[in-house]
């Protein structure tokens, strides 16, 4: 077998162990005969799944008992349009940094329902470096901070949180999650989708400080809210079953391989030699 590199936008590779595991489980997950897509996500055998993927997370992360975890579907972008709509009233401001393409998708998703304030954006062409934090342009009062600590298309990241006091941060780790340590009480919200990471495309891991989840206007529909899907386990709907058995599987690899501070050694350790291998104008200034 000769597996390859994918150094390619979209989905990444993810460990061999997994793919082995998930193979040799198909057409009979845990001796019932049926693979893990065949079962009811209702009973016992997937809620063991569910529970010990979440509870592998909260681990590997230290997520504090205040945050709920939960696995919903629609990717990152679905959730561009749902954070404004849980987290702020319609009179409220929500303020955005851009610092490349997603961060700028997630703010003209959240313009279609309320009033966003643009800190910074350097621009088109610009997404090189970070804003100066001293142009930064936080509105007094917002109902939270979002941002992108890992910009994948632009390259742009932002290894320490910023800080607003009492403004929840919320950041998009769609290719950040599980690459190292994160102290999850410094945000509000951390969101990310799936296929960088952690598993298949679709799913979207989101831990969110419990008490943020009452912010949702009544008004919204329940499949919108988080809250309604924390109150169900994120079983308000059939959830993405075999994603979510995916990232309990990569999960316990990542807590094998050593946990997170392994995963960020191993990282430092890829990008060195990547950067030593390319022209000294492309590595890291
Ligand atoms: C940082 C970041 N945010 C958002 C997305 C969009 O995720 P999805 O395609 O799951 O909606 C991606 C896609 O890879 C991403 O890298």
């Amino acid at each position: 077998m000769k597996r390859i590199f994918n150094f390619s936008a979209g989905p990444a590779t993810l460990p061999v162990e997994v793919l082995r595991q998930a193979q040799e489980e198909m057409l009979d997950w845990q001796g019932r005969g049926v693979s893990v897509m065949e079962v009811s996500h209702r009973g016992k055998p997937f809620i063991k799944v569910a529970e010990q993927a979440e509870a592998d997370l909260r681990e590997l992360l230290g997520v504090p008992a205040e945050y709920a975890v939960l696995f919903l579907q629609g990717g990152a972008t679905l959730q561009f349009a749902l954070l404004p709509m849980n987290f702020s009233q319609p009179e409220q401001t929500v303020d955005y940094l851009v610092t490349g393409a997603w961060s700028k998708k997630a703010v003209s998703e959240a313009k279609a329902c309320r009033k966003v304030n643009v800190v910074a954006d350097p621009g088109e062409g610009h997404y090189t470096t970070v804003p100066d934090r001293a142009q930064w342009k936080p509105t007094s009062g917002a109902a939270y901070f979002h941002y992108c600590p890992n910009e994948t298309i632009h390259g742009v990241e932002i290894s320490t949180p910023p800080d607003f006091g009492d403004t929840p941060v919320i950041a998009d780790m769609s290719s950040t999650l599980l690459s190292r340590p994160v102290d999850v009480r410094k945000f509000g919200v951390i969101y990310a989708g799936a296929q960088k990471n952690i598993g298949p495309s679709g799913l979207v891991v989101m831990i969110i400080r419990r008490d943020l989840m009452d912010r949702a206007p009544a008004s919204l529909p329940n499949i919108f809210k988080y809250s309604a899907h924390a109150k169900e386990g994120s079983m308000l709907n059939t959830p993405a079953t075999f994603s979510w058995y995916i990232a309990g599987l990569v999960f316990a690899w990542v807590r094998k391989q050593g946990g997170l501070a392994r995963m960020a050694d191993v990282n430092r350790r890829k990008a060195e030699k990547l950067y030593s291998a390319w022209p000294p104008s492309i590595g890291p200034g």
